[in-house]
């Protein structure tokens, strides 16, 4: 897949998108969001692809969305020309495959939400989140006001999202903004571990496993609970479940198929 703003490389059933524009901190203009939502695309339907990471290199994950191209904008433009920005993070948030955004630096306003719509994040001790929107007069437009909240609670989210303070590593691991803190010449590695224990399980029990936790939060508990129950019955009538429980039987390591 060749793009200019991204790069994406395949490695043992693990896809790497890696932002590329170092000179502006990774900013998300209008190109990024384009390539992001293709490349998202193309890796969704890979089948040598078993989980993706998102990284922005190990200096900085993201400064946020393109204040320079954004200055420009009036309210149809943004509506027109920024909407590649929400199918972009849709399709990495509904990808039937783990994601894993690997978080060295800053992660600001559309950087912080872009590791939001992944599902789960490995953040550098050097990293530094926030969504400063509100000090440019706008909003999170990226999913900010409403993966944050459902992520960290209302209360924090609307702290972070009022002042426009960022937070540190630690304090993000405290509120549960992030999964893990590891030192920064480590975060891609970890992320790969991460993905390779991803990559091990079976993959149809995990894609239904995501699709019941990130559809179950659109539901009220009792159809989510019933939604649950459908792809648990589903995965009854897979190969990976005959093997995960033969395995566990014979007292051996299950070899899954995602099948
Ligand atoms: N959009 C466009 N350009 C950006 C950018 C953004 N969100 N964030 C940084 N850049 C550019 C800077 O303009 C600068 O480019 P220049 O060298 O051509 O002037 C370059 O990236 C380096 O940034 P700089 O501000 O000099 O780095 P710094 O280390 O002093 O500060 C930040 C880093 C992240 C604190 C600062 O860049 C910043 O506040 N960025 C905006 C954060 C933000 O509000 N994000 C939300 C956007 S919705």
């Amino acid at each position: 897949m060749a793009f200019e703003t991204i790069l994406v490389e395949i490695e043992e059933g693990i896809a790497t998108i890696t932002l590329n524009r170092r000179d502006v901190l990774n900013a998300l203009n209008s190109q990024v969001f384009t390539e992001l939502a293709e490349a998202a695309e193309n890796l969704a339907v890979d089948d040598s692809v078993r989980a993706v990471i998102i990284t922005g290199g190990d200096k900085v994950f993201a400064a946020g969305a393109d204040i320079k191209q954004m200055a420009l904008l009036g309210a149809v433009d943004v509506a027109i020309g920024l909407r590649p920005s929400k199918i972009a993070f849709e399709r990495l948030e509904n990808m039937p495959k783990p994601v894993i955004a690997a978080i060295n630096g800053y992660a600001l306003g559309g950087g912080c939400e872009l590791t939001l719509a992944a599902d789960v994040r490995v953040a550098a001790d050097n990293a530094q989140f926030g969504l400063p929107e509100i000090k440019l007069g706008i909003l999170p437009g990226g999913g900010g006001t409403q993966r944050l909240p459902r992520l960290i609670g209302a209360g924090k989210a609307k702290e972070l999202i009022f002042t426009g303070d960022l937070i540190n590593a630690e304090e993000a691991l405290r509120v549960g903004l992030v999964n893990k803190v590891v030192p920064a010449d480590q975060v891609l590695a970890e992320a790969k571990k991460m993905a390779k224990k991803f990559v091990s399980r079976g993959a149809v029990a995990l894609s239904l496993a995501k699709a019941c936790i990130n559809e179950g939060q659109r539901m009220d508990l009792e159809m989510g609970l019933e939604y649950e129950h459908k792809c648990f019955s589903l995965l009854f009538a897979t190969e990976d479940q005959k093997e995960g429980m033969k395995a566990f039987v014979e007292k051996r390591k299950p070899n899954f198929q995602g099948k």
